[in-house]
């Protein structure tokens, strides 16, 4: 049994497991005894938990207008930018109370291009979460083809709300799928911040290192991996975070049996890296297929 198997076993031995909360509409808890897994929207989940409860949050919410996860009230839909911004920093005044001070949070997402005049996004062959039947239009301002700069926008008005940037991180995908355009380069990463409370906050330096043994640096270089489905399972996930990337980030923010939260779990991947690294963990996902999803892979199924 490998290491990190060990540890998840142990742990496994010492905790109850969790608990699926599909009903938000409840008393909301006074200490975070167990894992929680909240069936529904970010905010109202976040709402039940109790403030500076939570150690550090790795999380990558949906991107504005790229994906249609067909649940009603998702975020990434919403018709204009503003309001798109609006709904991820109005979850992140949860994620702020919930937060204890030293807490810490990596905040992954990706940029988007304006719609043209195109009212719709195609599907992709590869990817066919990624189609849209409707598009919102190009926001004011901005012109057709225009690169949008979502990660920084969402970055400055966290900075605005009074949280501290602490890092800007390039995620570089060395297998990034080919794009058609013939007019850019492809793009082949996304912006990972992290993100404090406070001036000071809990940061392990040497939990990490870059190649050679070196310092880290602020360009990750990490392939995305398809999800390995498990046999008879036809659920799956167009958007997930490799793990070695959840792995990279937590490591240097967790502390020993601390709580580790994601609002936007979809299929789990930083509870499932909580768990290898002995935390305990929270997570959201209005989604219930996605759900069930994280319930199968944290089962270890
Ligand atoms: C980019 S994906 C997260 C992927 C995740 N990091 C992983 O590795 O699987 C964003 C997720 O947010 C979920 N979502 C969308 N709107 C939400 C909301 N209002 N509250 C909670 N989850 C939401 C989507 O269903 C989707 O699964």
């Amino acid at each position: 049994m490998s290491g990190r198997a060990l540890q998840a076993a142990l742990w496994d031995e010492a905790t109850p497991g969790y608990t699926r909360i599909d009903n938000l509409d409840r008393k909301p808890f006074t200490s975070i005894d167990e894992n929680l897994l909240f069936c529904g929207d970010a905010k109202k989940s976040l709402a039940l938990l109790p403030s500076e409860s939570v150690q550090t949050v790795l999380t990558s919410p949906p991107y504005w207008s790229l994906r249609d996860y067909e649940v009603e009230d998702q975020t990434g839909c919403d018709d204009s930018l503003e309001s798109y911004v609006a709904s991820v920093m109005d979850v992140f005044e949860e994620v702020r109370r919930v937060l204890r001070t030293d807490g810490t949070v990596w905040l992954n997402v990706g940029d988007v291009y304006t719609s043209g005049n195109r009212r719709y996004r195609a599907p992709d062959r590869k990817n066919r979460a990624r189609a849209m039947d409707v598009r919102p239009p190009t926001p004011e301002g901005l012109k057709p083809k225009d690169l949008i700069g979502i990660p920084w926008r969402l970055a400055f008005g966290l900075q605005e709300a009074g949280w501290w940037l602490r890092s800007e991180v390039i995620w570089h995908k060395p297998n990034a799928q080919p794009e058609s355009v013939q007019d850019r380069p492809t793009k082949a990463h996304e912006t990972v911040f992290l993100l404090s409370k406070e001036q000071d906050y809990h940061y392990t330096i040497g939990a990490v290192c870059g190649p050679g043994g070196r310092r880290l640096r602020t360009v990750w270089d990490l392939p995305t991996k398809p999800l390995r489905r498990p046999a008879n399972w036809s659920a799956d996930h167009p958007a997930m975070m490799p793990l070695s990337l959840a792995r990279q980030c937590m490591a240097m923010t967790v502390r020993q049996n601390c709580v580790v939260l994601d609002p936007y779990a979809g299929s789990g991947t930083s509870l499932i890296v909580a768990r290898e690294l002995g935390c305990r963990w929270v997570g959201a996902e209005i989604k219930p297929n996605y759900v069930d999803l994280i319930e199968h892979r944290v089962s270890g199924l």
